[in-house]
């Protein structure tokens, strides 16, 4: 019987990269997401390697959507052999110009939505002893990013949540680890927000953000894939895709050198 893997974010960006990924070494699918039509067209893709996939339209910040997810996905594969919550979403702005509706949007996504999957699923897996939960966070949950408190908040929760939960998992045999991406040229641009004080700041950050998805050293969405897929087969506790390392690193070592050089790039802006 081939082995189970759920993703949330499956349905674009890394999150597809991932599936896809998983189904070509072998895996059944379980992939979420809210647009149906995008999540359709990825089991089909799924199928064309020969696996089993089930898409389930999911809001993964509302409990209960989560809870149906998780038990059609154990009625149908009767296991979820590894967890990847994947979907999230960027906002950059001044917090003087995020709203409070901004922070519970980010947070019930980056924050809420991995809570409520590891809450529904970690009962079939502690059942089983075993079973794998990889969060994708980001370098903003490793080092403070300016402009993005609210997507930094999220990201540093779930840094603490991977950090907390492997201590009190891993004696009973499951596996918890963290991907950090540096900036990935995927479809985030899609549902990233930018707020500023006006609409042409906004509109600035936007434009900035675009033309950074073009430079090299951003990551792709295989690269992420390549991460969860190898975090989840050596049992990894964490890896930071891409240049990004070395900012975190720096930061580690030296942060208030980083910290004012980050300011001086973007006080443009
Ligand atoms: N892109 C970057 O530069 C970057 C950098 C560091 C970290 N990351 C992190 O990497 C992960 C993947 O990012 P990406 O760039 O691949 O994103 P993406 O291309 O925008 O894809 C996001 C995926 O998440 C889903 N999603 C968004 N909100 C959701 C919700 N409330 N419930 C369920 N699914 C939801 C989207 O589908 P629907 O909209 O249809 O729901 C989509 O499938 C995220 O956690 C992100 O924070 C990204």
């Amino acid at each position: 019987m081939a082995l189970h893997v759920l993703i949330t974010g499956g349905s674009q960006g890394a999150g597809k990269a991932t599936a896809l990924k998983f189904a070509a070494q072998g895996w059944d699918v379980t992939v979420a997401a809210r647009a149906g039509d995008r999540l359709n067209q990825v089991a089909d893709q799924i199928q064309n390697y020969g696996q089993k996939a089930l898409a389930v339209p999911t809001d993964v910040g509302k409990a209960e959507q989560v809870n149906a997810l998780i038990s059609q996905s154990l009625d149908k594969f009767g296991q979820i052999d590894a967890l990847i919550n994947n979907a999230g979403i960027c906002l950059t702005g001044p917090m003087a110009n995020t709203s409070l509706e901004d922070w519970r949007q980010i947070l019930d996504t980056n924050l809420w939505g991995c809570i409520h999957t590891i809450h529904a699923a970690l009962p079939a897996m502690l059942s089983r002893g075993q079973g794998s939960i990889v969060n994708v966070g980001s370098f903003g949950g490793k080092m403070p990013l300016p402009q993005m408190t609210a997507y930094c908040t999220s990201k540093y929760a779930l840094t603490g949540l991977t950090e907390s939960l492997r201590l009190e998992l891993s004696p009973q045999g499951i596996h918890v680890g963290i991907v950090h991406p540096g900036v990935i040229n995927s479809d985030f641009m899609e549902r990233a927000m930018f707020r500023g004080k006006n609409e042409d700041e906004a509109t600035g950050r936007r434009q900035q953000m675009s033309k950074m998805l073009g430079d090299r050293w951003v990551s792709q969405p295989e690269d992420i894939a390549a991460a969860v897929w190898t975090m989840v087969q050596k049992r990894q506790a964490e890896t930071i895709v891409g240049p990004a390392a070395i900012a975190t690193e720096l930061n580690r070592l030296l942060p208030q050198l980083t910290q004012w050089a980050l300011g001086k790039a973007t006080e443009s802006v």
